[in-house]
């Protein structure tokens, strides 16, 4: 065998990714890293990765990893000359809108959002035409456009921070588009929808139907199991759990804690990285695939690099300005 190859196949079995099922096997998997890694390297890019993506792509070809917020974070300090974003459009759009420079692509036309897709830039025009004068606090999960109409951008790990803050200065908000998560900070700040947090509809398609009932079926069947659920989830699955955070959160609690077992309750590439990185650890994934993430395959990503053309994102200048102030507001608020 091709030297090099064996060398990727050892380091993808260090990773552990040898122990689980990876498309088309491990030899064919670690010739599509070693290839993507080569082109990423030439062509100086730099590859984000959601942990809702596959485990080969987060740790056989992720560079910068980890949840909304960080991926935000850090791809403002890449010195790389293009970016390519595997996770969902809006999280590329606001990478763009942050790296103005560089070039962003996205290796899927698929990977959007349920709840981006939930609400219009008119949309937001309209609720504030409908409540003057309240601040617009926008999920990050929405396109430019939407962001440019908005006062502040929260995400997942953030949200309960920045609206606290907010808070101290307006009697009232509006917080668009999940209305789960909406609600859940409503809960957790003892405010009430509609009349100090108005809402819009949207809802995620992976969170929105997990069944709350089973949370008690796992506790009796494993004991001292603890149970995490992402913000996104309703109100009454979060009163079933012990724990509700975004992506960043819940690998935090794992890392932190050690709980005979852990239920999680989100996207299933969650569970499976959480397997990987705690291999000691026992976890049961109450999971959902996300349709848009799972777009993205390492195929995908070696197509994109031999001719990146029509994946590039762009966002028109005067929008990508205006959300860019929104965005800035959040890591300011969230510092
Ligand atoms: P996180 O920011 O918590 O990773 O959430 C992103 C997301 O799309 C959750 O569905
Ligand atoms: Fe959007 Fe839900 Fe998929 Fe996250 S998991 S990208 S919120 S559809």
């Amino acid at each position: 065998m091709d030297a090099a190859l064996d060398g990727e196949i050892k380091r993808l079995t260090a990773l552990g990714l040898h122990r689980r099922c990876v498309e088309g096997g491990l030899a064919r998997t670690a010739a599509l890293t070693l290839e993507i890694n080569r082109l990423k390297a030439e062509k100086n890019a730099v590859i984000c990765a959601h942990v809702y993506q596959t485990p080969e792509i987060i740790l056989g070809i992720g560079d910068l990893t980890g949840d909304s917020y960080k991926l935000a974070a850090d791809c403002r300090t890449t010195a790389a000359d293009s970016i390519i974003f595997c996770g969902v459009h809006f999280m590329a759009e606001t990478a763009k809108i942050l790296n103005p420079s560089k070039k962003v692509y996205v290796p899927s036309k698929n990977a959007g959002c349920s709840l981006s897709e939930a609400v219009t830039a008119a949309d937001v025009r309209g609720l504030k035409a409908a409540h003057p004068g309240l601040p617009v606090v926008t999920y990050i999960n929405t396109s430019a456009e939407v962001k440019a109409e908005s006062d502040c951008i929260v995400t997942s790990a953030n949200a309960e921070k920045i609206l606290r803050r907010l808070y101290e200065k307006h009697d009232r908000l509006i917080f668009i588009p999940d209305r789960f998560m909406g609600a859940n900070l409503a809960a957790t700040l003892g405010k009430t929808p509609g009349k100090d947090i108005i809402l819009w509809h949207g809802t995620c398609v992976v969170h929105e139907k997990f069944d709350p009932a089973l949370i008690a079926v796992y506790r009796r069947r494993y004991p001292g199991l603890v149970a995490l659920a992402h913000a996104e989830c309703p109100a009454e699955l979060i009163s079933a759990v012990d724990f509700m955070g975004g992506t960043g959160d819940m690998m935090r609690y794992v890392a932190g804690t050690n709980a005979a077992a852990y239920l999680l309750v989100t996207e299933c590439g969650f569970g499976e990285l959480a397997a990987l990185k705690f291999p000691e650890k026992n976890f049961i994934a109450m999971c959902r695939l996300c349709p848009y993430m799972k777009s993205i395959t390492l195929g995908s990503v070696l197509a994109l690099l031999k001719d990146p053309s029509p994946e590039e994102v762009t966002v028109p200048p005067g929008i990508a300005a205006r959300a860019k102030t929104a965005i800035e507001k959040m890591f300011e608020l969230a510092a």
